[in-house]
């Protein structure tokens, strides 16, 4: 029926009972003979659900792939996986992003598939995906799934996330009132898609295509133009030639084409949160990556994109400003060119045609948007010597050299109790402290970070303040907060030390981050300190918090790093 060397041939191509039961259920879905004549089948893994409204739209998409696929020769099957909504997840999607890489793996080998394209769009349902396909090592593209069209209110833009920062910041200030507030939300979000803003679905999306694993393009068509669909469509034709070509994650998932998705994402002004999750990524390939490339690389590459929450503009006017391609075109010779990517040809060949149709949106190189400098800085120093990340053209200049008093929070919980306290004993110089919302203190590494400045500092004129903490920070935020300090608090790192009125001294120029007491201190505090138990008896937050690892490790589980392969022995009949 089949030559054995296609992966889905030891299933439908099989002889006896094994064959026949493979074939005969799958009929029942009213397929013609051909379906099984050895020809490749290509498993559209899709992350959708009405729970996960940014990805809502998956099914659409997938349809348009699965007419590549036949085109092509080849056999699509659609198959669901865990869908992470941001917006209504408990206690945060980033708890499940590591299940989702691990449900899919499993789902990925245990099937008779292929090839692989998978469709993402909210945050971690990019990562999640690719941390999988990954491990598994099957001829793979990415599509993510787009951002919605531009918000827009009153005759302006208003951007996912971001403008809910700005309403809730206007209501407290009584500018606006609650009639207002759900006017707002419902020009925000008028179309499907993920937010439209450069937080990390944006940034996952353009990072998944500067590492070459979606086609160009791919990351800013807006999700409902017609565009995004017949890329879809061309990815499901290509799908089919890569499975030939047996081309993997691992040949596309080069040091290079790291290199170039951390310059893509100084150059977009992307989300902190590319760090952790591009180090998942790295570590189930088997590349090396550390948070250090992050620094080392991002550091020549100037901010070019001109979208909130640092600058102005939305995904729509990035699609039509000439997209990732204009970008890393635009980069010149600090973009790896002969990387391989998915299209079967090098990034090089992919951008050569790109242009930039809008310069105060894609801004050219020697006049860009923010200077280098402005990106992710890797932090050590004795307060984070495994490592801290903080984003300076988020940060305020007269605080990017700061010493002052630390004011310590065990959670963000007892922060909000008293934020707004007229009482609370803090001025402009203070460091706050938010611990404890690591990947095992919270647990899951939610966006807490970024934690309002105190309501007193704010009635004295002050807008910023230093804030440290072990968690995230949402891609749509900003504010001098220095994120994901390692070891965290809750793994006994010196954030789990650190008491109120002790003098913390940061330095981004130096990046430098220093807990000023004396190593005799830090021991004698040391050895007071008690490692908190696992407060979960089962399930999975209790084998995440068992086995999740660092921020600086991508805060993947100890045992998820490196690959299974395609590979699986045994069957059931
Ligand atoms: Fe889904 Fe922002 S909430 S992408
Ligand atoms: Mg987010």
């Amino acid at each position: 029926m089949s030559t054995p060397s296609r992966r889905s041939a030891n299933w439908f191509g099989a002889e006896g009972r094994a064959g026949m039961t493979a074939r005969s259920w799958v009929r029942n879905q009213g397929y013609s003979d051909e379906v099984f004549d050895g020809r490749p089948v290509i498993g559209i893994g899709t992350t959708w659900s009405e729970l996960a409204p940014c990805n809502a739209h998956q099914q659409q998409i997938a349809e348009s792939v699965k007419r590549g696929v036949w085109q092509a020769g080849g056999f699509p099957l659609e198959f669901p996986n865990m869908a992470l909504g941001e917006t209504l997840m408990r206690p945060t999607t980033m708890l499940y992003r590591n299940l989702l890489a691990m449900q899919a793996e499993e789902t990925i080998r245990a099937n008779p598939l292929d090839g692989l394209v998978l469709l993402s769009g909210c945050d971690k349902t990019t990562p999640g995906l690719l941390m999988a396909a990954s491990s598994v090592d099957l001829p793979t593209v990415m599509v993510t799934g787009g951002p919605m069209l531009n918000g827009k209110y009153r005759g302006s833009e208003v951007g996912s996330g971001t403008a809910v920062w700005q309403a809730e910041a206007d209501l407290v200030a009584g500018r606006i009132d609650q009639e207002e507030c759900y006017f707002i939300e419902k020009c925000m979000s008028r179309s499907n898609g993920h937010c439209m803003t450069m937080g990390t679905a944006s940034t996952m999306a353009c990072v998944v295509e500067a590492l070459g694993m979606q086609l160009p393009y791919a990351a800013s068509w807006p999700a409902v133009d017609s565009r995004r669909f017949a890329t879809a469509q061309d990815t499901g034709k290509r799908i089919v030639d890569m499975v030939a070509e047996d081309q993997k994650p691992s040949d596309v998932l080069t040091r290079e084409a790291f290199r170039n998705a951390i310059r893509a994402n100084a150059a977009i002004g992307g989300s902190t949160n590319a760090v952790v999750h591009l180090i998942a990524i790295a570590k189930r390939v088997g590349v090396e990556l550390t948070v250090d490339d992050f620094d080392l690389d991002g550091r020549d590459v100037p901010t070019l994109v001109n979208l909130q929450p640092s600058g102005k503009f939305l995904m729509e006017d990035f699609c039509y400003a000439g997209g990732l391609p204009a970008v890393l075109k635009e980069l010149g010779d600090l973009v790896h060119r002969d990387a391989i990517t998915v299209t079967g040809r090098t990034m090089g060949e992919n951008i050569a045609d790109a242009e930039i149709h809008n310069t105060e949106v894609i801004t050219p190189i020697d006049r860009p948007f923010q200077g280098v400098g402005t990106g992710t800085a890797v932090l050590r120093g004795s307060l984070a010597p495994g490592g801290a990340v903080i984003k300076q053209s988020a940060a305020s200049e007269r605080l990017l050299k700061h010493r002052g008093p630390a004011m310590v929070f065990e959670d963000v919980d007892e922060y909000y109790a008293v934020c707004k306290d007229d009482d609370l004993d803090v001025d402009e110089n203070t460091v706050l402290i938010v611990r404890n919302a690591g990947p095992k203190g919270y647990p899951g590494m939610p966006e807490v970070a970024n934690v309002p400045v105190p309501k007193k500092v704010q009635d004295a004129g002050y807008d910023d303040i230093v804030r440290i903490s072990d968690g995230r920070m949402s891609g749509t935020a900003y504010g001098t907060v220095v994120l994901h300090v390692t070891p965290e608090a809750a793994a006994g790192g010196p954030l789990a030390f650190v008491r109120t009125g002790d003098v913390v001294s940061l330095d981004v120029a130096e990046r430098r981050l220093d807990l000023e007491i004396s190593e005799e201190e830090v021991e004698r505090r040391r050895a007071e300190w008690e490692a908190p138990a696992n407060p979960y008896e089962r399930g999975w937050p209790r084998l995440y918090v068992d086995h999740v690892m660092q921020a600086s490790d991508g805060a993947d589980l100890d045992f998820l790093v490196g690959k299974s392969g395609r590979y699986v022995p045994r069957d059931g009949h």
